[in-house]
């Protein structure tokens, strides 16, 4: 890790509020703890507080010495935390102006960043999707888009995370004709998939789509779900996750589900990180997680993607074009293909059916049989000891989708553990103890 550099970690996600500095802060405990010499950067230009989690009045040098070149390096202006291997370069709220910096400073500024002499870089991005913002997204080898499950908050994170994509998109372009190509779709503010516009680019200037694909498979994203106040809440990010795959093209996992606490809470307000008060314990769990998520990542195949896009291009996103959509696209639940045998009871007797995909609200069933919307019935899957109420809410030749009288969160866990070769005959293989 060393020859090629600290590995750069970047909290981002646009909404301000949703937790960035308090991850980044826990997160650069927990990687230090796993031993990884951790620098954590207050990249937050416009109104820093990293220090003040720490119980930092008034750090004396700040990001904005090296700036006001006052500081020749970052080392000069990085303090120790008070944990052992973890160091903060406070961010510079004092300096006028600074969270509009010129081209040339924000060069500067992110080759310093880069330089830092430590395993691991943990940037604090700051809020918004501002240039400067994703311009520090940019430097990171891992992203993390961090969200609460609130519709703003991913509204914002779905944003910011295409902001990231298109400019590094567009950066993929080395001439005019290339960005042309890119542009016809990349300037729309519509709801355009990227995967279109990659086939279309394909048809034309196949490097060009090459490099693109490339760029997508290296983006070196996940998303940090943070102030989850019940497992139902889980659905929304996978929901995000998905929008990242379907509409940007990327892989965008979930990587940490960090619960609501009201510990967490307060930890801000004694001004000490919460992992400093609270070592162990299932939120420690989860930084703990979280740290091992940093430090197993595939560098070298991030950094051929990343020297791609060594140009940044500025790119302005909507946060609102998806308006209602957006809502429904992320309630749409997980769904799990299956083949289990069963058979359904309804107004006009019982009827064999194979459940062919799984959601956590309901179920989608092969069978012959017409049924009418609305119709009230009972699915009982071969195997399984209990029958689920469902009503029909869909019919289409040859299918039927019930909608569960509630929600099965088990029956979804089965479903989706019952994925591969030979697992696919019933939910009774894995019973998971019911
Ligand atoms: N998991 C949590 N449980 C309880 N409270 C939380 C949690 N995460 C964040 N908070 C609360 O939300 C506040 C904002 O968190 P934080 O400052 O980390 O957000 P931010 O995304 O960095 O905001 P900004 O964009 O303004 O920099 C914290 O002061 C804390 O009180
Ligand atoms: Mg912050």
């Amino acid at each position: 890790m060393q020859k090629s550099g600290a590995l750069v970690v970047a909290c981002g996600g646009g909404k301000g509020g949703v937790g960035k500095s308090l991850v980044a802060a826990n997160l650069g405990i927990a990687l230090a703890r796993l031993g990884m010499r951790t620098v954590l950067v207050d990249g937050d230009l416009g109104a820093a507080n990293l220090h003040t989690m720490f119980g930092i009045d008034q750090p004396g040098a700040t990001l904005g010495a090296l700036i006001d070149k006052r500081a020749a390096n970052l080392e000069e202006v990085s303090i120790p935390t008070g944990e052992p291997r973890l160091f903060l370069v406070p961010g510079t709220g004092a300096v006028v102006g600074a969270a509009n910096l010129g081209h040339a400073q924000k060069t500067k500024l992110i080759g310093h960043i880069r330089r830092i002499d430590a395993e691991v870089i943990v940037v604090d991005v700051g809020a918004g999707t501002s240039f400067n913002t994703l311009d520090l997204f940019d430097v990171a080898d891992v992203r993390y888009v961090v969200a609460s499950p609130q519709l703003t908050s991913l509204q914002n994170a779905y944003g910011f995370t295409k902001g990231a994509v298109y400019r590094a998109l567009r950066a993929a372009a080395h001439d005019e004709a290339e960005r042309e190509l890119l542009t016809g779709s990349t300037d729309r503010t519509e709801t355009e998939r990227v995967g279109h516009t990659l086939a279309r680019v394909d048809l034309q200037d196949a490097q060009l789509a090459e490099r693109m694909r490339r760029i997508l498979g290296g983006f070196g994203g996940a998303i940090v779900g943070n102030q989850l106040e019940n497992a139902g809440q889980r659905n929304v990010l996978f929901g995000l996750s998905r929008m990242a795959r379907d509409f940007l093209g990327i892989t965008l996992p979930v990587v940490a589900e960090l619960p609501f606490d009201q510990g967490i809470h307060q930890s801000v307000t004694v001004r000490k990180p919460y992992l400093l008060l609270r070592p162990v314990g299932p939120v420690a769990q989860a930084f703990g997680r979280l740290a091992e998520h940093v430090v197993s990542t595939n560098l070298s195949a991030l950094r051929d993607a990343r020297a791609l896009t060594e140009t940044p291009v500025p790119v302005t996103v909507k946060d609102d074009e998806f308006g209602g959509e957006f809502a429904a696209y992320l309630r749409r639940d997980a769904r799990h293909a299956v083949t289990w045998p069963a058979t359904l009871h309804g107004p006009s007797g019982a009827a064999p059916v194979r459940v062919v995909d799984v959601s956590l609200s309901g179920v989608l069933v092969a069978t012959p049989v017409v049924s009418v919307q609305g119709d009230r019935v009972e699915l009982r899957i071969q195997g399984h000891p209990e029958a689920f109420r469902a009503i029909v809410r869909h019919a289409r030749p040859g299918y039927l989708g019930l909608e569960f009288t509630e929600p099965q969160e088990a029956l979804l866990r089965q479903a989706a553990e019952s994925h591969g070769p030979g697992n696919n005959t019933g939910p009774s293989a894995h019973s998971n103890g019911r």
